[in-house]
């Protein structure tokens, strides 16, 4: 076989190999153009709580997400134009999830040096993002989340794969979704862990959202 022939064949093989798992982070970012009016560019959420952060969220959690509002297994509709079959497709699902997914945001104030301009200091405290306090009983609060919660969601409150990071989210928001979840409006998990939440009282779960603010720890 020529030796041009050879390498075409390689580079054929190489470039069949390596985009099958690849995301295209730059699409990704594209896409997220559109989220950015009510997510905010950097997918903080905003209007406390209306519209909820998603940025550094698991991607896998973002993925099955963005397909239960296409499917409208998940109702929002605010968002179902955006995701219907024709505006997302699974490929751009994908790319916009590891783009958000890859957003880290900080907890703690930037540290200015005083030489950066105006715009630098800008984009630096939009990728801040500090969720106020909540009121209730911290400890109470820990002590259900530690026992009743962290096997999904994780010790920290970062979720993992399905899991969705509750740590870092609008208090509001989370507390809207444990509305749905007791109402029946979303599922919590197939297993059945609506019941887990609705043998808690109000006053429980105030103060699991509560813990969930107190334990923000500084990402750098
Ligand atoms: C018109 C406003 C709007 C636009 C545009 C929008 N969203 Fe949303 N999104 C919402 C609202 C409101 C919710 C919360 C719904 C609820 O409370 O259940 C939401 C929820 C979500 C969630 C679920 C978060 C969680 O923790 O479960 C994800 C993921 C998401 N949006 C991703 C996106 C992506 C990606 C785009 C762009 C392709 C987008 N959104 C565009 C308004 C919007
Ligand atoms: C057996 C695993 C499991 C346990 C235990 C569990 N969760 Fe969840 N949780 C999930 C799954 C899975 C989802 C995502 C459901 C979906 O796909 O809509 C979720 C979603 C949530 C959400 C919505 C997050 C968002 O971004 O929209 C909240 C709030 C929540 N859980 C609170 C709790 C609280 C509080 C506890 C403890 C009392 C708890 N969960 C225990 C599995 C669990």
């Amino acid at each position: 076989m020529p030796l041009r022939s050879l390498s075409v064949l390689l580079l054929a093989l190489l470039l069949g190999m390596a985009p099958a798992a690849a995301v295209d982070l730059q699409q990704g970012k594209e896409i997220n153009g559109t989220c950015a009016a009510c997510h905010g560019d950097n997918g903080q959420g905003g209007k406390k709580g209306e519209y909820p952060r998603i940025a550094g969220q698991q991607v896998r959690y973002i993925e099955s997400q963005l397909k239960n509002f296409r499917s409208r297994t998940r109702i929002n509709i605010p968002m179902f134009p955006y995701t219907q079959e024709r505006e997302l497709s699974d490929e751009d699902i994908k790319d916009v999830a590891a783009y958000l997914a890859g957003i880290a945001l900080s907890n703690k104030m930037p540290t200015y040096t005083g030489t950066e301009d105006a715009l630098t200091m800008l984009q630096m405290a939009d990728k801040v993002m500090i969720i106020p306090r909540a009121e209730g009983d911290i400890e109470q609060g820990g002590a259900l989340y530690q026992k009743q919660c962290a096997a999904c969601h994780g010790k920290a409150g970062k979720g993992r794969g399905m899991f969705p990071m509750l740590v870092g989210q609008y208090t509001n928001y989370l507390k809207r979704q444990v509305d749905l979840y007791l109402k029946g409006d979303r599922p919590h998990d197939e297993e059945g862990v609506t019941g887990l939440l609705n043998k808690l009282d109000e006053t429980q779960i105030r103060d699991i959202l509560a813990y969930l603010t107190a334990i923000q720890e500084p990402t750098e």
